[in-house]
């Protein structure tokens, strides 16, 4: 396996339990607190203001009657015309740059961490424990001081890596008297939930019920899908939410959503009537990737110039793609909007490297080129 000089090796085919101290790290000025979360620290002496930055999130009126509306909010992300190669004739795709969401070029995760660390400030914590996957977020989380125990690949969130957090929680409690608060894989809780209803209600702002007919984007936790199905849903939209898994099945989904659901106050409502769950574009597994993915990515990059990652976005526009070829039907128009949920370190952890040698070797795109009075050919 090549080793990218982002990732430390020790940290390839692994997942973690990262804990940050939320009041201890030094050098992040207080008001990224307000517009990101993964790795969010804040300075110790900012910590007392910290719940009086808080911004209040009004929600929209429609979603007005779910449970447990939190606070905060978000910015917008740009929508355009994206001619992704392959996207059969009479089918016109729209990216919306939900990759584009600032702190340090981010993606779904700050959509909903922006409420859960809203929410972890409001409860007093002091510490946040997240089970992820190591990719090149690792980086920037040891650039922001976190502590990561590495797990065995693939260790199953309620079995192997809920408990492992809430001893590591009871532990800090017991040695610091600090509370922790407990983030669980992709943050796709009832308070992450309004990270996306707020992108709906964004996307409603920006003409997307008029201009598009479907919405697609990967689904890796479920919580992207929850938000959007409901916001669609309640807003009466007519667009129909289509979300590419590229973990898991359909089944684990719809439980997923059918849970959320009930938390919001809407256990009348199931899942399988408000969200399509795409399978079969998984490939060899979740964070896995086949060649022919990785080509897609590249040919994405070379032809739009838009960076999709191996492990959700290159999988969920692939997957539409081939939807859009093998089953048309499935789509409830012609007019398609894919969403960007980011990953954009995943690029970076060295597996593109094999494929780029070889477009290297066939077509060489890096020459030498030593003399300034020589030719570069
Ligand atoms: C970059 C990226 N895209 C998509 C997803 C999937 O979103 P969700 O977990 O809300 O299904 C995730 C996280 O799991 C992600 O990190």
């Amino acid at each position: 396996m090549p080793v990218s000089p982002f990732l430390h090796p020790h940290f390839m085919g692994r997942s973690a339990v990262c804990v940050l101290n939320l009041f201890g790290a030094q050098r992040r000025a207080l008001s990224e607190m307000t517009q990101c979360a993964h790795t969010v620290a804040l300075n110790r002496q900012y910590s007392a203001m910290a719940s009086d930055r808080l911004v209040a999130y009004h929600p929209p009126e429609w979603a007005k009657a779910l449970s447990c509306v939190p606070e905060l909010a978000m910015p917008n992300t740009p929508i355009y015309p994206w001619l992704v190669p392959g996207v059969p004739d009479g089918f016109s795709v729209s990216i919306k740059r939900d990759d584009m969401t600032g702190s340090t070029l981010s993606g779904n995760k700050v959509r909903k961490l922006e409420f859960l660390m809203a929410d972890a400030l409001k409860q007093g914590c002091r510490h946040d424990a997240e089970g992820a996957g190591c990719e090149g977020n690792v980086l920037m989380d040891r650039l922001c001081g976190s502590h990561i125990y590495l797990v065995p690949k693939q260790s199953p969130y309620l079995t192997h890596l809920k408990p492992r957090m809430e001893k590591l929680a009871q532990e800090i409690k017991a040695s610091t008297g600090e509370d922790s608060y407990l983030v669980p894989v992709g943050g796709s809780t009832r308070v992450g939930l309004f990270g996306y209803i707020t992108v709906f209600e964004e996307m409603q702002q920006q003409g997307v019920l008029e201009s598009f007919d479907d919405v697609v984007f990967a689904c890796g936790s479920g919580g992207t899908a929850s938000g959007l199905s409901i916001g669609n849903y309640l807003t009466g939209s007519k667009l129909k939410v289509h979300a590419v898994a590229v973990s898991d099945d359909a089944e684990y989904f719809h439980n997923h959503c059918n849970e959320t659901l009930q938390e919001a106050g809407l256990g009348h409502l199931r899942s399988e009537d408000i969200l399509h769950v795409v399978e079969g574009h998984k490939g060899k597994g979740y964070g896995i990737s086949t060649d022919d993915e990785l080509d897609f990515i590249y040919q994405v990059a070379c032809n739009t110039g838009v960076m999709l990652d191996p492990t959700y976005s290159g999988k969920g526009a692939l997957g539409m793609v081939r939807e859009l070829r093998k089953n048309p039907a499935t789509f409830s128009g012609k007019c398609i909007l894919f969403l960007h949920t980011g990953g954009v370190y995943g690029l970076f952890d060295g597996r593109m490297t094999p494929l780029l040698q070889q477009k290297q070797q066939s077509q060489p795109t890096i020459r030498m080129w030593p003399d300034v009075n020589g030719g570069p050919l």
